[in-house]
């Protein structure tokens, strides 16, 4: 074997995966189409724009400064990849009873406004692609809204018996400081020690703000429908 063909042979080796595996989906995600919803598939024309209020960038900058994609996932996966959509919860919200189901897969459109689309690398602790949904249930019939859930959460995993969660504590994302008179209208309905409440920083809002957004409950176009049963909106 000549050098010659051994550096050709060298360098198709690795630019052929190279080209592939980073150049060819780069290009592809750079150049994402809108879709359209149809009249005879979703029941109403014009473009799909994904709906998520909330604190998306600011929020989503937190989520990965402080690492939660490493035990946190944001992806149900395709269908022929894994049985997430099956996962009562993570998919969406099922009830079939009432004929409610907003399960579906994960698709590009849902990291809008996110610099990164954070999957996740491990699954330790549960996927947070319908989180926000499920604080709706933990605190439904309390006096606590969804964002002060989030916000005892990061706080304080374990501060609940009745939510007993081994999720690490941010308590760097909270202010500890003296309670002055009737105590800040912005202070946590935590324990703290006398005379101090438990302030949230702006960090801390934005992130729970976000988490509270992830909920996948729009009405997407039939074309990106990924759901169990797959049938036309029109239907339903
Ligand atoms: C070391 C791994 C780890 C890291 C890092 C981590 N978590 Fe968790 N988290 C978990 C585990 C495990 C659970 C589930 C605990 C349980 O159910 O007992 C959890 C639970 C949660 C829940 C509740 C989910 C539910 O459905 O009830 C939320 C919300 C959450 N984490 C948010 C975060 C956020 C936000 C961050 C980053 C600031 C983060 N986590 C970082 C491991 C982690």
């Amino acid at each position: 074997m000549t050098f010659r063909t051994f550096s050709l042979g060298l360098l198709g080796t690795f630019s052929l995966p190279w080209l592939l595996i980073v150049v060819v989906p780069y290009a592809t995600m750079q150049r994402i189409q809108s879709v359209e919803f149809n009249e005879d598939d979703d029941g109403r024309t014009g473009p799909y724009v994904p709906a998520r209020p909330g604190r998306v960038t600011d929020g989503a900058a937190v989520y990965a400064a402080n690492g939660c994609y490493t035990c946190h996932t944001q992806l149900i996966r395709p269908t022929y990849a894994g049985t997430d959509m099956w996962r009562e919860d993570w998919a969406g919200v099922h009830v079939a009873a009432d004929n409610i189901d907003t399960r579906r897969e994960t698709s590009v459109f849902d990291f809008n406004g996110e610099a990164f689309a954070q999957i996740g690398l491990t699954r330790t602790g549960p996927d947070l692609s319908n989180v926000g949904h499920r604080a709706e249930s933990y605190v439904k019939g309390t006096e606590t809204t969804p964002e002060e859930w989030f916000l005892m959460h990061l706080y304080n995993p374990r501060g609940d018996f009745e939510y007993w969660s081994s999720c690490p504590s941010n308590g760097h994302l909270f202010k500890v400081q003296k309670k002055e008179g009737q105590g800040s209208g912005e202070a946590l309905a935590v324990k703290a020690r006398k005379g101090k409440e438990v302030v949230p920083t702006a960090a801390a809002r934005a992130l729970a703000s976000y988490l509270y957004s992830l909920q996948k409950d729009d009405q997407v176009p039939y074309s990106l429908n990924y759901r169990p049963d797959k049938k036309r909106a029109i239907e339903q």
